[in-house]
């Protein structure tokens, strides 16, 4: 310790911060890529494929758009088995209904984490307002361990005003706790196996936050508006429909220059389980998709019929 305090003071903070905790550093950033999928929708995918410092996550989706041509196709009834799908709006509106009889609509602000266990089938279909076209919202696929992918389905509809918002260090933070735990405020979504923490973080300019995650559990960081430096590296200012994969450690430190940043920050504990996967359904083994695709056609995959409301 006798070397720390003879540093200048900024080393010295930093110093104490390495010691107390591992920052984790960057691993890789990549902008999210133009893609299609439902009936035609035109959207940006942050990422859609089993990248093991992602697990249990699957699949990020960044809907935005003003145009009604680019969403209004949407994604009609299709069905899904093993995972989890968890849609975010932050503009514009979403109409769902599945085989269990659950309808609603997904409102900017809103959250739907469904859980589609043993399997369900549903639509989503972006609605159309003829005063204001902007549609944007993101969709996170997280996988379900192996002991549940066949679990009940469940839905849970979560409105704007449910999702906690706290302020850090003088305003400079704000933080939507949509799912996990921070300031001993925790977030409406809770008991999910992977115990999954999904913040919407606001930095202001020339501020810092810095944030634990879970020893071994990954994270990634997904910008929406603005720029940051993701690291204490600060070799990039990393920009909107960005994606960034991080390595192990035990906290994420994100400092704003002249601009501020809004991400979303997502982490979870890893299944290290296999993946098989096809279209919208995750199982562990290619025989237990085999047999999913084949109950969809002949009708037997739908397993839980009671309706099911959060
Ligand atoms: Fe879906």
């Amino acid at each position: 310790m006798n070397l720390i305090f003879i540093r200048q003071r900024d080393n010295y903070v930093t110093e104490v911060l390495n010691i107390m905790n591992k920052i984790r550093k960057i691993k890789v950033t990549l902008k999210s890529r133009p893609t299609f999928e439902g009936a035609g929708v035109r959207l940006k995918r942050a990422f859609g494929y089993a990248d093991s410092s992602l697990d249990p996550f699957l699949l990020l989706d960044d809907f935005h758009s003003d145009d009604p041509r680019d969403y209004i196709a949407g994604f009609p009834w299709h069905p899904h088995r093993g995972i989890e799908t968890i849609t975010y709006m932050l503009h514009g509106n979403v109409e769902h209904g599945d085989s269990l009889g659950n309808g609603g609509v997904i409102e900017a602000g809103d959250i739907q984490w469904m859980t589609a266990g043993s399997g369900i089938i549903h639509q989503e279909m972006p609605k159309k307002n003829n005063k204001d076209t902007l549609l944007w919202g993101f969709q996170l696929w997280a996988n379900l361990p192996a002991s549940h992918k066949m679990m009940d389905p469940r839905y849970r509809d979560i409105k704007e005003s449910q999702i906690p918002e706290i302020s850090l260090d003088d305003n400079k933070v704000k933080v939507k706790i949509i799912s996990g735990i921070l300031n001993g405020v925790k977030g409406p979504v809770q008991d999910i196996i992977t115990d999954p923490e999904y913040l919407d973080v606001t930095i202001s300019p020339n501020s810092e936050f810095i944030h634990p995650i879970g020893e071994g559990y990954n994270v990634f960081a997904y910008v929406i508006e603005g720029e940051a430096y993701f690291d204490d590296n600060k070799e990039e200012l990393v920009r909107k429909e960005t994606l960034v994969i991080y390595r192990d450690g035990d906290v994420v430190k994100i400092n704003t220059d002249k601009e501020k940043v809004r991400f979303l920050l997502v982490s979870g504990k890893p299944l290290k389980e296999r993946v098989a996967w096809r279209g919208p359904i995750v199982m562990n083994t290619d025989e237990e998709l085999r047999i999913a695709f084949e109950e969809y056609q002949n009708g037997t995959f739908i397993k839980y019929q009671k309706e099911v409301i959060a």
